[in-house]
């Protein structure tokens, strides 16, 4: 069996989009379950742009969840005006719906690997909140977000070591900040971030006036990231309308971004595949 998480065709009718996504690291470090658990070793499971993330009862046993942190109304508000602001300097979706799929993209990964629950879970809340620094600016919003976080975060009971673990992955999944996988939580946020390219983030309602960022996400309309633990592998699986956008314009764009989620897949302990239209490209 396969694992997988995909961002479903069915938003791609949804143009517009008002709100449509603990230790130390070395200890962090994935541990793939052995092999002959009752895991299976890879997965499929198709997500949905909507999709509400759960959350495990081991998880919410072990301290506080996602859902406490996406119900903080300090963080919900920060979170419109990360999305609201972006989208007053031109940039696509990045609010609700990037948070809620990153979150769930992140989590999915690390669960499929075989990671323990609260793992997961902060793998969850820090993709959730990866992008709320763009509520400051967009300049080094990875590190203003990460501060932002910090007191809401201890409000809300986090441990000192898992608000370590949280701000280093909200502060290094941005390529043009340096950013770089520090830690299983933040390598996961990586590749669940980057991996949201979609039609449903484009704001631009006038197909004429796209930029190459409009065009690369409206052209994608299908996203799914699939992990197999049994071969180590992670594969972004895409769907692109060429006709909407070439795939030089792809690449021309999330070039580096794909390196970088390469690079967080080798601290997963796995490969990094790239397939496009059924084409596997990396
Ligand atoms: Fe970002
Ligand atoms: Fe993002």
């Amino acid at each position: 069996m396969r694992r997988a998480f995909a961002l479903g065709s069915e938003a791609r009718e949804r143009r517009h989009v008002s709100r449509v996504s603990t230790v130390t690291e070395a200890a962090q470090a994935p541990r793939p379950g052995a092999e002959g658990t009752n895991a299976p070793d890879e997965r499929k499971k198709v997500h949905r742009a909507e999709t509400k993330t759960k959350t495990p009862l081991e998880a919410k046993r072990q301290g506080p969840t996602l859902e406490d942190v996406r119900t903080d109304e300090r963080v919900r508000t920060y979170i419109r005006a990360a999305n609201q602001q972006t989208g007053a300097i031109g940039y696509t979706e990045h609010g609700e719906r990037h948070a809620t799929t990153s979150a769930d993209g992140a989590r999915f990964i690390l669960r499929s690997l075989g990671h323990e629950a609260r793992r997961c879970e902060l793998a969850a809340i820090s993709a959730y909140l990866h992008d709320i620094g763009n509520a400051i600016t967009r300049d080094r919003h990875g590190q203003t977000g990460a501060l932002l976080v910090k007191g809401i975060l201890e409000d809300l009971g986090f441990t000192t070591a898992e608000l370590a673990t949280i701000m280093g992955a909200i502060a290094n999944h941005e390529e043009a900040e340096g950013g770089l996988p520090v830690s299983a939580v933040s390598a996961a946020v990586i590749i669940a971030d980057k991996s949201d390219v979609h039609r449903s983030r484009v704001r631009n309602p006038k197909t004429t006036t796209f930029d190459i960022h409009d065009r690369v996400n409206y052209a994608a309309t299908s996203a799914e990231i699939k992990v197999s633990r049994k071969e180590k592998l992670i594969t972004l699986d895409l769907t692109i309308d060429t006709e909407v956008a070439p795939l030089m314009e792809y690449f021309e764009i999330f070039l580096t971004r794909m390196m970088l989620s390469r690079r967080a897949a080798e601290f997963l302990r796995c490969r990094f595949a790239l397939v496009i239209n059924n084409t596997r490209l990396l």
